[in-house]
C-alpha cells in the first residue's frame, strides 16, 4: 500500500513511560507536540508503573485534544493514528495503544504501531538540516543506550548497546547517591558547569566491541562517597561517618558532578568514535533524553569538528520522550506502506526490534 506524499495527516500518541504526549504531523511537518510530564513520581525517586498508568489515563484525552487544537485540525482530517507499541512499561503502553486503536476504529483510519527506540533515532529527521542516509545515531535515554546504524527510515541495526544500566540511569543513580532528587541527570548537568571534570578520576569500564557498561561506575561512586573521596574500591570498613560523607559531598558537589559527567561522556564518545572507525559513516546523530546534557552536546560537537563529522542533535522537545518522533516515524511508514494496520496489534514491554 504505497501512499502519495500529499495530504497525509497523522495523529501520534506516546505513552511508554511517564510522559503522555500527542502530536499532529501533516505531510512530514510537525504541527503540534503536546507533552504532559507526570510529577507524581518525584517523591518516590523513580517512576512507579502503577501511578504512571493512572496518570496516562487522566492525561490522554486532554493531551490529544490540545494537540489537535494546536495543529488547527479536526479529527475528521486525520488519515492514520500512530502509537508507541514497544518497549516501555506495559501498563503505560496499553493506555496509549488502546486509546489509539479505539479512536482509529471510530474514525475508520489505520493504526501505525511504532518502536520507541527507532522513533528516538528518527527524531533527527524532524528538523532541517536532516542527516542523509546512512547515518549513525547514539541514543541515550533513561532506559536505553545504543549505537544504531540507520540506512533508511525502515532499515536500522543496533551496533552496540548497554549490557547493564543505561546512560540516563547512570546519571540518575549517581545523583541519588549524592542526595539529589529524581530525575537527577539535569541537576548533575547544572552542578557540573561549575566544577572541575578532571578532579576525581572515576574508572572507565573495559568492555570489548561497541557495547557499554555503566554499573561499575555507580559502584565506584558509591565506595568513593562512603570513603569520603579517599578510595574508589571496596574496603571492609568504610573510613567516613555519615556526617563526614555529607560534608564531603557538600564541599565538593560541583567537582564530583563534573567528574561523574566527564566519565559518562568519555564512555559514550569513545564507543561512538569506534563505531565511526568501523563503518566509515560520518553523518552522526544524538538522540534521547540524555542528549539534553550540555556537557555531552558540547563534547559531541567538538569531537565532530575535530574528526570532520556532520553532527546533528534534535531540539530539546524532540530529545526527551515525545509524540512528534512517533509521528515522523509513522509518516515514513505510511509512505512506504511498511506497517500492519491490524487492530489486533498489541503493545509489548520488550525491547526487540
Ligand atoms: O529519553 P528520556 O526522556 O526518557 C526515556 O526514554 O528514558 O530520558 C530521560 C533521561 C533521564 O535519565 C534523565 O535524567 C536524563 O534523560 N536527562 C539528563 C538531562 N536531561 C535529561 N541527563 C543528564 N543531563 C541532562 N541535562
Ligand atoms: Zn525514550
Amino acid at each position: 500500500m504505497l501512499q502519495s506524499r500529499a495530504e497525509v495527516t497523522i495523529l501520534a500518541i506516546e505513552s511508554s513511560c511517564d510522559e503522555t504526549s500527542a502530536s499532529i504531523c501533516s505531510d512530514g511537518k510537525i504541527l503540534s507536540n503536546i507533552i504532559a510530564t507526570q510529577k507524581v513520581h518525584e517523591q518516590y525517586g523513580g517512576v512507579i508503573p502503577e501511578l504512571a498508568s493512572r496518570a496516562h489515563m487522566q492525561n490522554i484525552v486532554p493531551v490529544v485534544d490540545a494537540a489537535v487544537k494546536k495543529a488547527n485540525c479536526r479529527l475528521a482530517d486525520i488519515n492514520a493514528i500512530a502509537f508507541t507499541q514497544s518497549p516501555g512499561l506495559i501498563g503505560s503502553l496499553l493506555v496509549g495503544s488502546q486509546f489509539a486503536k479505539s479512536l482509529a476504529l471510530a474514525l475508520d483510519v489505520p493504526v501505525i504501531p511504532v518502536h520507541h527506540m527507532q522513533a528516538h533515532v528518527l527524531a533527527n529527521l524532524i528538523e532541517e538540516p536532516a542527516p542523509s542516509f546512512p547515518f549513525l545515531c547514539l541514543t541515550v535515554s533513561g532506559g536505553h543506550t545504543q549505537i544504531v546504524v540507520c540506512n533508511a527510515p525502515d532499515d536500522m541495526q543496533v551496533m552496540g548497546e548497554t549490557i547493564d544500566d543505561a546512560a540516563g540511569e547512570a546519571f540518575d543513580k549517581s545523583a541519588k547517591l549524592l542526595g539529589l532528587p529524581y530525575p537527577g541527570g539535569p541537576l548533575i548537568d547544572k552542578y557540573a558547569k561549575e566544577g572541575n571534570p578532571l578532579r576525581f578520576r572515576f574508572p572507565e569500564p573495559q568492555i570489548a566491541g561497541l557495547d557499554f557498561s555503566f554499573s561499575g561506575l555507580k559502584t565506584a561512586i558509591l565506595y568513593f562517597l562512603k570513603n569520603a573521596g579517599q578510595s574508589m574500591v571496596f574496603k571492609e570498613a568504610f573510613t567516613a561517618t555519615e556526617n563526614e560523607q555529607a560534608a564531603f559531598i557538600q564541599a565538593n558537589m560541583n567537582d564530583i558532578c563534573a567528574s561523574v559527567q566527564h566519565r559518562i561522556i568519555t564512555i559514550l564518545l569513545n564507543k561512538l568514535n569506534k563505531a565511526v572507525s568501523k563503518t566509515g559513516i560520518t553523518g552522526i546523530c544524538l538522540a534521547g533524553g540524555v542528549s539534553a546534557n550540555s556537557g555531552l552536546r558540547n563534547a559531541f560537537k567538538k569531537l565532530g569538528e575535530e574528526k570532520g563529522w556532520q553532527t546533528y542533535i534534535p531540539s530539546f522537545e524532540y530529545c526527551t520522550d515525545n509524540a512528534a518522533m512517533i509521528a515522523i516515524t509513522a509518516y515514513h511508514k505510511y509512505l512506504s506502506g511498511s506497517y500492519s494496520a491490524d487492530l489486533a496489534v498489541s503493545a509489548s514491554a520488550k525491547s526487540g526490534w
